[in-house]
């Protein structure tokens, strides 16, 4: 049962003014611009301040005012918010509901957060995309928000040089218009025997939080690089040729490829194994590093704004995170 197709009808995002380069960065660990700029494409990242309530929904509605207004919505169109963050501004209540007050939403929508990591967003998009199209809801507000200063160990220098703060809104909307924008198909997957490659194993149910753990500095993210990079490119390289393949579409049909930005190099390799031409492929990973959920949003946003997106063109999205998630979508913007 179809009814309706899924088209965006409005984009958003906001970054924390402060600017932390590789530079800086070197400072405080044993890094270098070099190494980093080398290894992963990165040149700086956003940090939130808390006194600026840069924290998820904080930022979340920064970007959200500006999809609304993008999309002609009112702040009481908004249905269902679904909010994709690794780290919640509390435990409860939930961020999206978080939002909603932010929003000042009087309509009582439906208000849910989605946790998959960096393929958050693009796993919002599918569900919402299900919602649509079956009638449920004709206005959702997707977001991808990640306050990633909040779970970097500053002092461990192979993984707080990835990370970055920001936020991505789309404003998605019914249509049932001929010709207007819709979804072609979308995979989403998980690898759970690497779940621990990417992890925060402590601060919540089977660990909480001891003195013990805060003193070893055991609380925050770790990572196997490795793992993490080789299961990356191999599932987002597949899932692309997968949604290509069962659409008998071929790389020509795509105008834009978006894929979560948490490094150049893995982009580059998805690139490669696609034979996809790298001045159609978008980033942002260089100003804003590894942005998790909002990596995708942030950068379609960017891409819609200064005029490389236009409506009619055919977008693929592919994104990886811990779990480890992985998802893959082709739309008509
Ligand atoms: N600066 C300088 N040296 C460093 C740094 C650093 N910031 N970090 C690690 N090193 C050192 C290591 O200690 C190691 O030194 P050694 O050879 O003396 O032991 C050396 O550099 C090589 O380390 P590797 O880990 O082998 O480096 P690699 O080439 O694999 O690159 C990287 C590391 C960039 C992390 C890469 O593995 C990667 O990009 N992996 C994917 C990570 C990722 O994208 N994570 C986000 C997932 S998305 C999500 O859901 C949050």
């Amino acid at each position: 049962m179809q009814l309706y197709k899924t088209k965006i009808q409005g984009t958003g995002k906001y970054h924390p003014d402060k600017v932390l380069t590789n530079d800086e960065l070197s400072k405080m660990v044993d890094t270098s611009d070099e190494w980093i700029t080398q290894r992963t494409g990165i040149k700086e990242r956003r940090i939130s301040d808390l006194e600026k309530e840069e924290y998820p929904s904080g930022m979340a509605e920064r970007a959200a005012r500006q999809a609304i207004e993008n999309a002609g919505w009112t702040v009481d169109d908004v249905e269902c918010i679904l909010f994709a963050t690794t780290i919640p501004d509390m435990m409860l209540p939930n961020t999206a509901s978080q939002l909603q007050a932010r929003l000042g939403i009087t309509n009582q929508c439906a208000c849910l957060d989605i946790n998959a990591a960096c393929t958050g967003w693009l796993y919002g998009f599918q569900m919402a995309n299900s919602l649509i199209q079956t009638g449920v809801y004709k206005k959702i507000l997707l977001v991808g928000t990640e306050m990633a200063s909040g779970f970097n160990n500053w002092q461990d220098r192979s993984t707080c040089v990835l990370f970055g703060d920001g936020s991505g809104v789309t404003a998605l909307e019914a249509t049932d218009a001929d010709g207007d924008s819709f979804v072609i198909d979308s995979i989403m997957g998980s690898d759970s025997s690497k779940r621990m490659a990417l992890a925060m194993p402590n601060g919540a149910a089977m660990s909480p939080i001891t003195h013990e753990i805060l003193d070893n500095r055991e609380q925050y993210i770790t990572m196997d690089g490795q793992v993490v990079f080789k299961s990356a490119v191999k599932t987002m390289a597949s899932h692309c040729a997968t949604l290509l393949e069962r659409n008998n579409m071929t790389l020509d049909d795509i105008d834009w490829f978006i894929p979560h930005q948490a490094n150049l190099r893995i982009i580059e390799t998805v690139g490669k194994l696609l034979k996809f031409p790298s001045e159609r492929v978008i980033t942002n990973v260089q100003k804003y590093a590894n942005t998790s959920s909002a990596t995708i949003p942030t950068a379609m946003h960017e891409a819609i704004a200064d005029g490389r997106i236009k409506r009619g063109q055919t977008i693929m999205l592919a994104a990886f995170g811990a779990g480890l998630t992985s998802g893959a979508a082709i739309l008509q913007f």
